[in-house]
């Protein structure tokens, strides 16, 4: 089975209880408090955008008490009907994973969980370029969990260090946008991890410093539209250049938990970069 949905298929949560209520990454300050009405509208512009490039929108329901909620990218890694389960580091995110399983098995997954000592961040931490699941570790995933995940698929596995505190998820460093090309901001690797990604990517397209830290790499891919924050106008122009159609829409206010698009977004069908949509073997 290719996978449960074929068409452009994305798991959103409202903001109903999002907030910074805890700090766990170098973004969040319990003293710079979100909007709650301008990320309400920031939230609802992203889904109308994602909508308008064809994507079909799931609702994970919110709970209180779990503002992180919102980032549904860390709920799983999805490979075809299996859902393989996040754990999160954080005591205040792991209230999330009961939610995450009891949706993604409604909807018809196969959920499977990872040892209860290795820690896992889902699809922030592990994105498929081509045949290959390349796998962000160190600040929140455990190196071993990739090694895991990689065993239980049947996939290739490429482990990359995330050296950065800022860009401590893969998604905020790296996006595939289809097989051979990917988006990146190389200060966020060490050196094996840049050769990694240099010898196995034909094409790279590089992210300057301050549009790294606007969250360039954190686009949603939805064919040829690439949706960012706002404020990435280099990586926009060579994107263009690709004949690409990148898309802005302002989301300053997850910016303060350490997220953006990507991460405001779990893809259910499969991203457009994984090899493995293409083929039903
Ligand atoms: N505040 C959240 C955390 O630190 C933000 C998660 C962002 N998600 C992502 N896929 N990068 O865990």
């Amino acid at each position: 089975m290719p996978s449960l949905f074929d068409t452009p298929t994305i798991l959103m949560c409202p903001p109903d209880y999002y907030g910074i209520e805890y700090e766990i990454n170098p973004w969040m300050s319990r003293g710079r408090a979100s909007d709650t009405d301008v990320a309400r509208t920031q939230w609802s512009r992203l889904r109308t955008v994602l909508e308008s490039a064809g994507a079909t929108i799931k609702e994970l329901e919110p709970r209180a008490g779990l503002p992180d909620l919102v980032f549904t990218a860390n709920a799983a890694v999805v490979y075809r009907d299996i859902a393989i389960l996040s754990r999160f580091r954080h005591a205040e995110r792991q209230g999330e994973e009961p939610y995450d399983e009891a949706w993604l098995t409604s909807a018809g997954f196969t959920v499977r969980r990872l040892p209860p000592d290795i820690y896992f961040e889902g699809a922030g931490d592990a994105l498929f370029c081509g045949d290959t699941l390349f796998a962000g570790y160190r600040i929140r995933s455990h190196a071993r969990s990739h090694q895991l995940v990689g065993e239980m698929l049947g996939v290739r596995v490429i482990p990359l260090e995330l050296t950065d505190d800022y860009h401590y998820h893969l998604d905020t460093c790296f996006c595939p946008l289809t097989a051979d090309t990917a988006v990146y901001y190389p200060a966020a690797f060490d050196d094996y991890g840049l050769r990694a990604l240099r010898s196995s990517i034909p094409n790279l397209i590089e992210v300057e410093r301050d549009e790294a830290r606007r969250f360039a790499c954190n686009a949603v891919v939805i064919g040829r539209t690439v949706v960012t924050n706002n404020g990435c106008p280099r990586l926009h122009a060579s994107l263009r250049d690709r004949d690409y159609s990148p898309v802005e829409t302002p989301l300053h206010e997850f910016v303060k938990a350490g997220g953006s698009a990507k991460c405001l977004t779990l893809r259910l069908d499969g991203e457009d970069a994984a090899s493995w949509k293409r083929s039903s073997t």
